[in-house]
């Protein structure tokens, strides 16, 4: 089952992870961080962007985990990405590590969104950047109520989250393609 959700979402959601990607303006010596990578076709992205500097990703799922490592089998032999399992609110990574830190379609399993924030402001350099690519609430089918499980935010919400996490400013990127995808992106600054 995960890897028939894994396919899918591997072409569903390539129009919002290609956008977050260019809201990064990743240059190639960026040492970055990708959390919930899923399929691991962004993690792949941004391996060919960074020629000189490095990817990692984190995911909670062994089975996105395995799915992820085959499609990234070269970059990782070659030392170019590292992948591991893992959860959000413990990133086992030292303070000032990323010059990016990215997360698409990932927050509203978070089951500590602040806790999780404040991690990720942990590992960032100074003046690093967060982006978080979300489908708003207003967006979802049936008024966006989300369950336990899956918490659904407002771009204002996030913006919150993250000043609250300790980000020094954070701001919602609308949808620029409303006819392809229909997510936004909050970016917050270290
Ligand atoms: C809906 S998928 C999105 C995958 C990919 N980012 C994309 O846009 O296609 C959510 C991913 O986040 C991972 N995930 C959920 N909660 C997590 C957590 N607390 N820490 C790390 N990864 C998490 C899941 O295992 C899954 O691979």
């Amino acid at each position: 089952m995960g890897r028939i959700i894994a396919g899918r979402m591997a072409q569903q959601h390539q129009p919002e992870n290609a956008w977050t990607v260019s809201l990064l303006h990743v240059q190639p010596s960026d040492h970055i961080l990708e959390i919930g990578f899923g399929p691991g076709t962004t993690i792949q992205r941004l391996a060919m962007l960074t020629s000189e500097g490095h990817v990692t990703g984190i995911d909670y799922s062994s089975t996105m985990v395995s799915l992820a490592s085959r499609r990234n089998a070269r970059a990782i032999k070659a030392g170019r990405v590292k992948l591991c399992r893992g959860n959000v609110v413990n990133l086992p990574f030292a303070n000032h590590t990323f010059d990016k830190v990215l997360s698409i379609h990932t927050l509203y399993f978070w089951q500590e969104p602040l806790r999780a924030l404040a991690e990720i402001q942990r590992v960032l350099k100074p003046g690093g950047t967060l982006a978080l690519t979300i489908l708003p609430r207003e967006k979802w089918p049936g008024g966006g109520t989300g369950t336990e499980y899956c918490i659904v935010y407002s771009g204002d919400d996030v913006v919150k989250l993250m000043l609250d996490a300790g980000f020094t400013s954070a701001h919602v990127e609308p949808c620029p393609l409303p006819t392809q995808f229909r997510e936004l992106s909050v970016i917050g600054i270290k």
